[in-house]
């Protein structure tokens, strides 16, 4: 079953949501050449709960592997989403960083990501940056009332390979509610007019993980990694179906 929020419901997304619109708001002026990420988790961490809320991945468990140690992920260049926050990992210019942040408050969940520059990148990152977030518009623009998951997925997936990227075999968006992660899946390629039916009052985190050189990636516990090393880039809003075009939740 996929839930649908009422009025009350969705007060509790926007709060949540909003908290962690917030928080990537404030981590932009601080990704910069020489912080490490274990700086930024800490900051985050500090962040949420001054917010009365609790950081949403920290604890998270999946089977087979210990619970997620942080409130945020940091995943740099080559690394797609889940990369762990160390004082090892320092950001140097020109590298891009995946920042995805989980918030809990009120018995609800929050969620979003963006890819950040560190000082100036090459011109194949930036354009990987922009395309990434464009993917991420047209899902959002694609998630209507009666649409299908479908619908979203092929959005996404054929604008990427339109120009000539990869989209990130077996990592998807997902509902979110009362769970971090409900049902339906999102993903991020797919075909018009199958899968499961939107309806309004809906949320659901869409969330392309778009790479230069292949599709296939590499898992090191937690982290998934592209197979060749090259670049990754993230972006996800969580976003409330209505009657009209999606809200999105997780902007500030
Ligand atoms: N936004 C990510 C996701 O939906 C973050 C999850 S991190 C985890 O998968 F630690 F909670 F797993
Ligand atoms: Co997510």
């Amino acid at each position: 079953m996929i839930s649908v929020k009422s009025e009350k419901e969705m007060t509790a997304m926007r709060i949540s949501n909003r908290i962690v619109a917030e928080l990537l708001q404030a981590l932009e002026g601080m990704v910069t050449p020489g912080i490490n990420t274990l700086e930024l988790d800490r900051f985050a961490d500090d962040f949420i709960r001054t917010q009365g809320a609790v950081p949403a991945f920290k604890g998270y468990t999946v089977p087979g592997l210990p619970p997620y140690p942080a409130a945020i992920c940091a995943s740099v260049n080559s690394c797609i989403v889940h990369g762990i926050p160390s004082d090892h990992i320092i950001l140097r210019e020109g590298d891009i960083i995946g920042i995805d942040v989980g918030v809990y408050k009120d018995g609800f969940y929050g969620d979003s990501a963006r890819t950040y520059r560190v000082g100036k990148v090459s011109a194949a990152a930036e354009k990987l940056l922009q395309t990434t977030r464009q993917a991420l518009e047209k899902g959002i623009k694609a998630a209507r009332e009666d649409a299908r998951v479908g619908d979203i997925s092929h959005a996404i997936g054929s604008f990427i390979t339109s120009k000539g990227y990869y989209v990130a075999d077996n990592l998807t968006g997902h509902g979110i509610g009362r769970q971090l992660h409900e049902e339906p899946m999102i993903p991020n390629i797919g075909f018009s007019g199958k899968g499961p039916r939107l309806k309004r009052g809906m949320t659901i985190a869409i969330e392309p993980m778009v790479n230069i050189g292949t599709n296939r990636v590499v898992e090191r516990g937690w982290e998934f990694f592209v197979a060749d090393d090259s670049l990754s880039a993230h972006f996800e809003h969580t976003v409330l179906i209505t009657g009209d075009k999606a809200e999105i939740l997780s902007s500030c």
